[in-house]
This record gives C-alpha cells, structure tokens and sequence, in this order.
C-alpha cells in the first residue's frame, strides 16, 4: 500500500448507543496507543456532539452516518452536512445499504449527499454493495462500479473520498466473502476510481465493511487494496473494535 493511504478503522454503530455507551468510547480513545492506522467511530445523531467534546484532543475521530443533501429547511426529521459539521464529526457514512433500504435511497440521492458533505467540509464514506442474488448472477463488480459511478460526484480527490465495499449479504450476518473475492471488486473500484480521478485513485482508501471481527481482520486488511475497514457489531465493544485496529498491517 502507498505510504499516502493510511488505514482507516471506522466504527459505524447504527442505531445503537445511549449516554452510557460514552464509556466504550473512552475505552477506545485510552486503548489506542501505539495503533497505526487512524480511527474513526460514527455514533447514532444523539451522541455526536457529546462524543466529539469527549475525545477532543486525542486523534479519535467521530463520524455521522447520514446527512440531507439541503443546507437547513423544512426537512423533519432530517439533519444537514453542516450540523454534523457543527456538533464535531469530520466525516459521514453515505449510501449504506441499510439506508438505501429503509428510505429508498438511490444513487442519485447518495451523490447530492456527497455534495453536501463536500461543502461542509466533511469527509464522505461513501458505502457500495451487492445483494446475494447479484453476487451469484456474477454480477457483484458490475453492480458496485456502477453504484459507485452514479453515487460519488466529479471532482473526488484523495482527501475528499472514502469508499467502503459492504457486500448486503455480509453484513451482520458473519459470512464474508473470500480474500479473492474481495480483491477482484476492490481491484475494480480502483480502476473506476483510476478512469475517473486519475492519479488521485491511488490515494483513495477503500475500505471493507461486513462481518469484520477481531479474528477475520487481519486476513482482510492484508488484501490488496484494502485500506481499512468500515466495522458494524463489533465497533461498539472497545476492546473488539481495536483489536480489530491492531490487525492493520
Ligand atoms: P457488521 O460488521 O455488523 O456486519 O456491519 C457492517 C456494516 O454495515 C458497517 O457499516
């Protein structure tokens, strides 16, 4: 891996996490030394503010899993690029598969969300992924370039793009696919990364999500162009979430 892609570890613990949960987060920050790669956990909208005051001054970063696309308006419900920005998260997940599910969100949706992101100053994460169907269709690459094509705005550079590869079926389910596997379609996202930014791609990280554990970690960020990992259920036990950073090669 170029020195310029530094691992990403990044936690995305849904809809999970009361007050109480601030004490897996100091774990987190107090547990992290002498660990390369950064890290980075995105709690649910309620414990952003509070977790970014928290770990204010160690290198912990705190995300948000979704924004709207609009600066501020009659959106219920909804928050904007700008009020993650604004309560201490430096980036935000976009386009998972459990959002693209649950609101219907489609490419077109996930790229203006981009956008947002981009003019918060946040830095997107932006999620692919296929069904299992499509994966036995030998569709998975087809389907993740494409998303990926229609999701992630022109202009994209190295310091303005995370993409995490979380294939559906792989998610929470604890089946991952093979190390092959995951090297073909992050081979392929780089490549389309490559078409469309040029030399920019070779700094973009790519990250797996799905089914990531302290005992499968180590094999998947030693694959080629993986350059982190975007980690569910196993980021909201500290102790989990960095053995899982202390696999990183
Ligand atoms: P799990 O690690 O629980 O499979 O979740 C992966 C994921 O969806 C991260 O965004």
């Amino acid at each position: 891996m170029p020195a310029r892609r530094r691992t990403l570890i990044a936690g995305n613990w849904k809809m999970n996490g009361l007050r109480q949960a601030k004490a897996e987060l100091r774990a987190v920050a107090a547990g992290m030394g002498g660990v390369g790669a950064e890290l980075m956990l995105c709690p649910p909208f309620t414990l952003i503010a509070a977790f970014a005051a928290d770990v204010a001054g160690t290198s912990l970063m705190i995300g948000g899993q979704d924004c709207h696309a609009a600066e501020s308006g009659a959106h219920t419900g909804d928050v904007a690029a700008e009020m993650l920005k604004d309560a201490g998260a430096v980036a935000v997940i976009l386009g998972h598969s459990e959002r693209r599910a649950d609101h219907r969100e489609g490419d077109a949706v996930v790229k203006a969300k981009v956008k947002a992101a981009w003019r918060a100053g946040l830095l997107p994460v932006v999620c692919v992924g296929e069904t299992l169907d499509e994966r036995d269709a030998g569709e998975a690459a087809a389907v993740v370039t494409r998303q990926l094509r229609q999701s992630v705005p022109d202009g994209a550079t190295a310091d303005t793009l995370v993409v995490a590869y979380e294939p559906i079926w792989a998610i929470g389910t604890g089946r991952t696919p093979t190390t092959d596997d995951v090297a073909q379609i992050h081979g392929a996202i780089r490549h389309l990364l490559a078409e469309r930014f040029g030399a920019e791609a070779e700094g973009i990280r790519i990250l797996y999500g799905g089914s990531v554990k302290p005992d499968n970690a180590a094999a998947l960020l030693a694959t080629a162009d993986v350059d982190g990992a975007l980690v569910g259920g196993a980021s909201l036990k500290a102790a989990d979430f960095l053995a899982i950073a202390r696999a990183a090669p």
